[in-house]
């Protein structure tokens, strides 16, 4: 495969669909190259299908179910989609991909880190992305964007206390401030371990300042 794969990952509210479409914008002003935006989970009909389920707060699904499905829509989005256009050297952009799938089931939702690696493995069939972006920022500021009140419990920890009235809030983001702190352990975590593929931003900067990290990055890569 001669293309390239620039995946974006994060909580809610730490900017990846802005990056991902500022990304996407300044590749296809200045590179010359096909650029194709996906979001995950989606990006196929069934990926769309599987996204209206496991957004809506009306269906709980468990754990297990909600990991198979995320993974029935890489499968089909890894198959269709991405390899096919990463061999004709096309350029893509992903807001989430298998790191959120290990990051949302396996540490915050708690499914056994064994089954979440064997559910990537047969979704991605081997294609991970040359580049991950962190968007890092703590839960109370992301919650506040995502119009999201916060408190203080007795213990010290962030809670939400109420939402905005027009917020399209679905189930996930919902979940309490410890499941976000999860999140963002969980990511971290991840960029620890391969320092190569990922790059931690600092999220709660203005997003100008963001992208224009992420440009730097990808021109590196783009160089190579
Ligand atoms: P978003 O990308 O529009 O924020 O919403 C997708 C939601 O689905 C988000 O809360 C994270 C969650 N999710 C998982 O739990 N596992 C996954 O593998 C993916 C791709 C998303």
């Amino acid at each position: 495969m001669s293309g390239l794969f620039i995946s974006f990952e994060g909580g809610e509210g730490s900017g990846k669909t802005t990056q991902s479409d500022m990304l996407v914008a300044r590749l296809e002003a200045e590179c010359g190259r096909r650029v194709v935006r996906l979001h995950e989970p989606g990006g196929t009909p069934l990926g769309e299908h599987i996204r209206g389920w496991v957004k809506d707060q009306n269906a709980p699904l468990m754990l297990q179910a909600e990991l198979l499905l995320f993974a029935a829509s890489r499968a089909e989005l890894v198959q269709r989609v991405i390899r096919p256009e990463l061999s004709q050297d096309a350029i893509v952009v992903a807001d989430r991909y298998a790191d959120s799938t290990t990051v949302y089931q396996g540490n915050a939702r708690g499914l056994p880190l064994e089954e979440v690696t064997a559910a990537n493995a047969i979704a991605t069939g081997g294609v991970w992305p040359h580049l991950t972006f962190l968007l890092d920022i703590p839960p109370d500021a992301s919650l506040r964007r995502v119009g999201v009140q916060t408190s203080f419990d007795m213990e010290g920890h962030i809670v939400p206390i109420a939402r905005a009235e027009d917020s399209s809030f679905r189930r996930f983001e919902e979940l309490s401030t410890p499941f976000h702190r999860k999140v963002r352990d969980g990511y971290l975590q991840l960029a620890k371990a391969e320092p190569g593929r990922w790059v931690v931003l600092d999220a709660s900067q203005p997003m100008e300042a963001v992208h224009a990290q992420v440009w730097e990055r990808v021109q590196e890569l783009l160089a190579m």
